[in-house]
C-alpha cells in the first residue's frame, strides 16, 4: 500500500513538472513553417493552437488532425490570446498587419522565423527589413519577448532533422534570457541544436545567415546546413 502511495506521488509530481513545462503555443500561419513545427511542438507536449485566416477550411483541419494532441485552429487573434508563445510563421509583407491584429502581446514570447528578402534582377537577393525583421517586430510589440529562431534552415529539416545527415544549429537572438531558454528547449525538443548568439540586435547577423542560406540554393551553388561547433 505504502509502495503504491509513493508511486502515485511520483507520478503526480512528474505530471506537475510536465504541465509546468507545457506551454500553449499559437502557431500563426499554416503554411510551410507552421505545418512543420506545429506537429513537432504538440508531440513535445505543448498545446498547439493554429491561428489561421481560414481555420475551418479542410486543409487547416487536416493539419489539426495530423497534429493531434488536442491541437485546434481558430482565428489569429483568438490563437494569440491565450498563448504563452507565438510562432509568427507568416510572410514578411503582411507581418505588421498580422502582429497589429493579434491583440495584447505583453509578456508573451514571439518566435520570429521570418526571412524578409527582396528578389531582384539576375537572381540577386537582398534583406528587406532594416535593421532586422526581428527588431521591427519587437518595436511593434514592445513588451513581448521576441526571439529570432528557425530562419536558417528549410522546413524539410524542421520536419525531419535527421535527414540532414548531421546536427543543425539554430542561432537564437533575443533580449530576454528566460525567453531564449524556453525557445532553446523547443528547438531541442524538435531535434535541432540551439545556440544563444546574443541580444536581439544579433538578429541582423542571423537574418544575413538566412539570406546566405537561401541565396546558396537560389543562385545554384552548393547547399549546406549550418552547424556551429561550440568550443
Ligand atoms: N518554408 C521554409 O522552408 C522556411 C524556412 C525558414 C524560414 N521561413 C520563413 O518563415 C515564414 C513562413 O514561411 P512559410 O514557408 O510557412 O510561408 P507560407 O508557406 O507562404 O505560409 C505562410 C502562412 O502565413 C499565413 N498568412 C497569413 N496572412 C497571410 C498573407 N497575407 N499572405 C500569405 N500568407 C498569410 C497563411 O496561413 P493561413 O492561410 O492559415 O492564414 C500562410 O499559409 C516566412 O517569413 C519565411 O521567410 C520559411
Amino acid at each position: 500500500m505504502k509502495m503504491h502511495l509513493i508511486n502515485l506521488t511520483t507520478v503526480l509530481t512528474l505530471l506537475l513538472i510536465g504541465s509546468a513545462n507545457a506551454d500553449t503555443i499559437a502557431v500563426i500561419g499554416t503554411g510551410g513553417v507552421g505545418s512543420a513545427l506545429g506537429p513537432k511542438f504538440a508531440a513535445a507536449g505543448h498545446t498547439v493552437v493554429y491561428g489561421s485566416r481560414s481555420p475551418d477550411e479542410s486543409e487547416v483541419q487536416g493539419l489539426v488532425s495530423l497534429t493531434g494532441h488536442g491541437a485546434t485552429a481558430t482565428t489569429q487573434a483568438a490563437a494569440a490570446k491565450n498563448a504563452d508563445i507565438i510562432l509568427l510563421a507568416v510572410p514578411w509583407a503582411p507581418a505588421k498587419t498580422i502582429v497589429d491584429g493579434l491583440g495584447p502581446l505583453d509578456g508573451k514570447i514571439i518566435i520570429d522565423p521570418i526571412n524578409a528578402m527582396a528578389f531582384g534582377a539576375e537572381k540577386s537577393i537582398s534583406l528587406a527589413a532594416t535593421p532586422s525583421a526581428a527588431e521591427l517586430i519587437q518595436g511593434w510589440a514592445p513588451k513581448a519577448h521576441v526571439v529570432k529562431a528557425f530562419n536558417t534552415l528549410t522546413r524539410a529539416y524542421m520536419v525531419d532533422p535527421s535527414a540532414a545527415g548531421g546536427p543543425i544549429t539554430i542561432p537564437l537572438a533575443g533580449n530576454d534570457t528566460d525567453a531564449k531558454a524556453r525557445v532553446a528547449a523547443l528547438v531541442e525538443a524538435v531535434g535541432l541544436v540551439p545556440l544563444d548568439v546574443g541580444s536581439l540586435s544579433q538578429a541582423r547577423a542571423v537574418e544575413a545567415m538566412g539570406q546566405l542560406y537561401v541565396a546558396q540554393g537560389y543562385q545554384g551553388r552548393t547547399r549546406f546546413e549550418f552547424h556551429l561547433r561550440p568550443r
